[in-house]
């Protein structure tokens, strides 16, 4: 790979081939960087995080991130101008809503739990079910949904970009487009310049494992790290490397969430699921729409039976600023989620076990005190400082509602 290419812009359409990832040099590792620093351009080795990848073909600019932090703000494009990309991933509530599940204009509501954007640089794949490649692709997505923003198309958006002052200065500085040359693409990629500015690492955690300080984690928290690494074999999913952890594997699994609602169906389903795609269904649409296809997980994307609800394994970090957890946002708590799989991947535990259960996935026979070490652990994993960004135009806000 040529690395020259980074440092030149490049006015390539934008396209979802393979993206070819490139590091940005790394500055010294740093402690966490105050709030007002938000929009740095790349927030880089934050300790226990590798460097944020950025595709050569969307490098970063601080006007593009600017121009991103707006985008993602912008209440005007939706349906009936009450949703942005925030509303559902507020930067004061850790970039999540904390529901269930999210909640789209007119108060419909999805299926689905909203992840953090915090970290989703980092992701191999976006989406539980892994079904965009990248924060490019993924950030078309929520506008066109029926349950989001609920656009019936992207041309809204279009003609306010084109239209709108601020932005057409903005995008004219930033790639050099204007009118019919300015296209979602564009817009896209401001929105993932944006998220890619979203990191967080330097946890408590980082500081006792990667940066060697003994009394950063109470021995509670030593002892609960131990069972992740041992009899509770969490680390095999939520994987940690030799010198930066990102808890994921960046694989699919079913661990038990979900299926048991429609588990006798899953024939019918699976197979009705794969009708409606080749009658070319938008599987953003139906996954987020219709319960039960939801359940059917990375299977909506592969088409793969031995995927049937397997759910992309997310990171870990901050984890306890995010509940309610999983997919489905069916478990409340930390301990509830240890429960489940103390139980072998069934909640409540007297409930059958699901036949496309991963292998990885059996009961753990922890005592109950272990099951508090377990969950003092994973709240060992909040960074001091996670990113808030600052918006001052009231118009683009969408931060509180
Ligand atoms: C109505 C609520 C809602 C809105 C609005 C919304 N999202 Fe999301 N977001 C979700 C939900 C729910 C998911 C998970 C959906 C799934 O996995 O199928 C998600 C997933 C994501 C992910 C994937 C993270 C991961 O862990 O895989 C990113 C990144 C993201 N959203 C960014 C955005 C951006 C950018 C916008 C604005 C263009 C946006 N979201 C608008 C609810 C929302
Ligand atoms: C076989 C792989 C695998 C193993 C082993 C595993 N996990 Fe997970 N973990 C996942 C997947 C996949 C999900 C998402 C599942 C879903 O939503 O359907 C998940 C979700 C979670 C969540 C919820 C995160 C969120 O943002 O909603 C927590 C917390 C968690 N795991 C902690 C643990 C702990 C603690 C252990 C060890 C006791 C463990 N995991 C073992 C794969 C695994």
């Amino acid at each position: 790979m040529c690395r020259l290419l980074l440092f030149t812009f490049s006015t390539v359409v934008f396209s979802f081939s393979p993206a070819v990832f490139s590091q940005q040099p790394s500055p010294s590792a740093v402690n966490s960087p105050p709030a007002s620093e938000a929009n740095a351009l790349v927030v880089n080795s934050l300790l226990g995080l590798p460097a944020v990848p950025i595709p050569i073909n969307n490098p970063q600019t601080p006007a593009k991130v600017n121009l991103g932090d707006k985008l993602f703000h912008d209440k005007r494009f939706s349906i009936d101008g009450t949703i942005s990309c925030a509303s559902c991933h507020d930067d004061n509530q850790a970039f999540t809503d904390n529901l269930p599940v999210s909640v789209g204009h007119g108060g419909l509501t999805g299926t689905r739990n909203a992840p953090t954007v915090i970290n989703a640089a980092f992701y191999k794949s976006q989406f539980w079910d892994g079904r965009e490649p990248d924060l490019e692709g993924q950030s078309k997505g929520p506008f066109i949904n029926p349950v989001e923003a609920g656009l019936p198309s992207h041309e809204p958006i279009l003609e306010i970009v084109r239209t709108d002052p601020a932005y057409q200065a903005a995008f004219k500085d930033v790639f050099n487009v204007a009118g019919k040359q300015l296209t979602m693409d564009h817009v896209a990629k401001a929105i993932a310049s944006f998220e890619r500015t979203i990191v967080a690492g330097n946890s408590p955690f980082d500081r006792f494992y990667f940066g060697g300080d003994k009394n950063a984690i109470t021995e509670q928290q030593q002892r609960g790290f131990e069972l992740f690494l041992g009899q509770g074999r969490c680390v095999s999913c939520h994987t940690l490397e030799q010198d930066h952890a990102l808890f994921t594997d960046s694989r699919f699994h079913n661990i038990g969430i979900g299926m048991n609602a429609v588990q006798d169906d899953v024939p019918r389903l699976a197979e009705a699921f794969l009708a409606a795609k080749n009658q070319g269904g938008d599987v953003d649409k139906m996954v987020l729409t219709d319960k039960k296809a939801s359940e059917l997980g990375r299977f909506a994307v592969t088409d793969g039976l031995s995927e049937i609800g397997a759910f992309k394994t997310p990171t870990l970090r901050n984890v306890s600023l995010t509940a309610p957890y999983m997919h489905d946002g069916s478990l409340k708590t930390l301990k509830e989620v240890v429960i489940h799989y103390n139980n072998g991947g069934v909640t409540p535990a007297t409930a059958p076990v699901n036949p496309y259960l991963s292998g990885g996935i059996r009961p753990l026979n922890l005592l109950d005190k272990q099951i508090d070490d377990l969950v003092a652990f994973l709240e060992a994993l909040t960074s001091d400082y996670y990113p808030k960004t600052q918006v001052a135009d009231s118009q683009t806000g969408g931060r509180h509602e």
